[in-house]
């Protein structure tokens, strides 16, 4: 396994690199978040801290991370014509992210109901309203878009139809196709095929495989991986890094050390940090270094898209 110190060499020359088109197509919402010192059991009340209305969704998360390591980025989405609705437009509009294919329609904006305890663990209840209203339609409309970038990431928060859109015409236009299979969906095998990369943590791999896998077995997870169809895959393991799967071999990348505040968006900053690193031509493996310190730094701090950095404090994480 890499050291520390060759991650944040690998990281800092990918980071200077960033810039060519990334396109996200999914979710977006307001993170209803309140701290407490621990998670409540079914059934159970316990007090929190001041309830916060932060910027997230994890597609709109990953959008706003590309952008932020320079990235260019658009998103493509839908919105409600409410509060929530603003707050999140200005968020991804501060990090430089385009949002001419993001529609707005009468049904409140999406949301989620998060707690978030003294480790920096959370639960996260997902409401998807205005999400449900991404259809095959709006998609295809923004066709042009998804084409003129190197790199389309998505995830299972919208409707399928319409993931499915971005991801046959992504593939059909030649440009990589990046799926982090979260929250766990039932999807359909047509589905599977368009993507190129997967990125999985370990029950989400599980649910997909149909069976637990031990990731220290190589050889059973990369059967598992190339079963479903991925010669290319990140398996995400929290505190213990990422296993990348690239070339027939798989690549074990550590984790930065930190102390967690919340790693709400955590996965959502990895991979944004893998699809502008792909977008620039760069390996899995030495995007997945960048994504490890870009995930590190958030989990530093409160929210998602709040605990974002601009690639300076990145480059600065990276030289200490
Ligand atoms: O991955 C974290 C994200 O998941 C949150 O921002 C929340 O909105 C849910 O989509």
């Amino acid at each position: 396994m890499m050291n520390i110190e060759e991650t944040k060499t690998t990281a800092r020359e990918v980071l200077a690199l960033l810039g060519n088109p990334v396109v996200v197509v999914g979710s977006i919402n307001a993170d209803l978040t309140v701290e407490t010192a621990r998670l409540p059991r079914p059934g159970e009340t316990v007090p929190g801290g001041p309830l916060a209305t932060l910027p997230g969704g994890k597609s709109a998360n990953q959008a706003v991370t590309c952008a932020l390591l320079g990235a260019k980025t658009s998103f493509i989405g839908v919105l409600g014509r409410d509060a929530h609705g603003d707050l999140l437009y200005q968020s991804l509009r501060n990090a430089g992210v385009d949002l001419s294919g993001t529609s707005r329609v009468d049904h409140p904006t999406g949301s989620t109901l998060i707690t978030v305890d003294s480790q920096g663990e959370n639960t996260i209840v997902y409401s998807a309203g205005a999400n449900a209203a991404l259809s095959e339609g709006q998609v295809s409309a923004q066709a042009e878009v998804i084409k003129s970038a190197r790199v389309l990431g998505l995830c299972l928060e919208s409707p399928l139809e319409a993931v499915q859109a971005a991801a046959r015409t992504a593939h059909e236009a030649g440009i990589e196709v990046v799926l982090n299979y979260s929250p766990i969906t039932t999807v359909s095998e047509s589905l599977l095929k368009l993507v190129d990369v997967l990125i999985v943590n370990e029950h989400e791999l599980a649910v997909l495989a149909g069976a637990p896998i031990d990731p220290a077995n190589h050889e059973e997870l990369q059967a598992a991986l190339e079963g479903l169809g991925f010669a290319r895959a990140v398996l995400t393991l929290g505190a213990d890094g990422a296993l990348v799967l690239e070339n027939g071999v798989f690549v074990p990348i550590p984790a930065f050390p930190i102390t967690a505040v919340d790693t709400t968006g955590s996965g959502d900053a990895f991979m944004g940090s893998l699809l502008a690193a792909l977008a620039a031509g760069e390996s899995l493996a030495r995007g997945a270094c960048l994504a490890s310190a870009v995930a590190a730094l958030a989990a530093t701090r409160m929210g998602a898209q709040a605990s974002y950095q601009p690639a300076a404090v990145v480059a600065d994480f990276l030289n200490n």
